[in-house]
């Protein structure tokens, strides 16, 4: 499809000489700085297949920008999940079994040519490239309290950029800051509570501690902390003294700040 300055082109890029055919044929400059996009794409093909593409791309553009947005880590319950809704729709995310974080990933550019790489994941992104005056008036569209599924989705996608000449290297995508994961003191107070969940997640803090955040119960969400107490199994007594403390937090105290 041709229109005015617009060429849209069907190939399939695992092709290499069909590829650089069809792109000189549509007028493309090779020696120009160059913007390669990809979302989601090479994922789609055989890492072999995708690999080669990559270096291709370094060494035919010169003067380039490859940015790529993918999904990583592979191997927790968001990522299972996330690969077997994939595997369903029949399109296996190949990428991440060989390059599964954001190191990976990263090397996986430099190693095919390309001179210099960033990948941050997308909580990154949002955190530290996304000015704050933008991040406001997206949290004002509308009421949002679903963090948890957020960060979660947003630690398994990234976004890579990669250049090719010291022109498109102003362009890559550096975090003025990176989000802090440091842990967060929580004022918890042993309460006489009755804990009934669903959709909770749950994640040991300590060998004493579980910290389960989210959900739901019939009251409608959970909108105050509180710690609760209740045996051990005998098995487990000796080591944690009998008790052990549950921490329920309201979502927002799990933001990033
Ligand atoms: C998740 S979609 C991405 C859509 C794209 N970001 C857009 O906004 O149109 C995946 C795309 O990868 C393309 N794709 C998968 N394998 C390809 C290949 N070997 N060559 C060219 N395109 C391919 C598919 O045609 C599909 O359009």
């Amino acid at each position: 499809m041709t229109m005015g300055m617009y060429r849209l082109l069907g190939v399939d890029v695992r092709e290499e000489s069909q590829t650089e055919e069809a792109l000189s044929a549509a007028g493309l400059d090779w020696a120009a700085p160059t913007l390669i996009l990809s979302e989601v794409v090479l994922t789609y093909m055989e890492t072999q297949r995708s690999d080669a593409v990559i270096g291709w791309a370094a060494k035919r553009l010169p003067q380039s920008l490859f940015v790529m947005y993918e999904q990583i880590c592979p191997d927790d319950p968001f990522g299972r999940v996330m690969q077997d809704h994939f595997l369903k729709l029949n399109s296996t995310l190949h990428a991440l079994q060989q390059y599964p974080d954001l190191s990976a990933q990263r090397q996986r550019f430099l190693d095919k040519g390309w001179e210099r790489c960033v990948c941050v994941d997308m909580n990154a992104f949002y955190l530290g490239l996304v000015p704050q005056e933008e991040r406001d008036r997206i949290e004002t569209l509308e009421p949002f309290d679903e963090y948890e599924e957020w960060h979660q989705k947003c630690s398994h996608y990234f976004i890579l950029t990669a250049s090719r000449g010291a022109l498109m290297e102003q362009a890559l995508l550096i975090p003025s800051v990176s989000p802090s994961w440091g842990s967060t003191q929580l004022k918890a107070s042993t309460v006489p509570v009755c804990l009934e969940g669903l959709g909770l997640a749950s994640t040991w803090m300590r060998l004493e501690g579980l910290l389960l955040t989210g959900g739901s119960s019939r009251g409608g969400r959970v909108t105050q902390r509180a710690a609760l107490s209740h045996s051990y199994p005998p098995s487990k007594r000796r080591r944690s003294g009998g008790v052990r403390r549950t921490l329920l937090t309201t979502p927002t105290q799990l933001r990033p700040v």
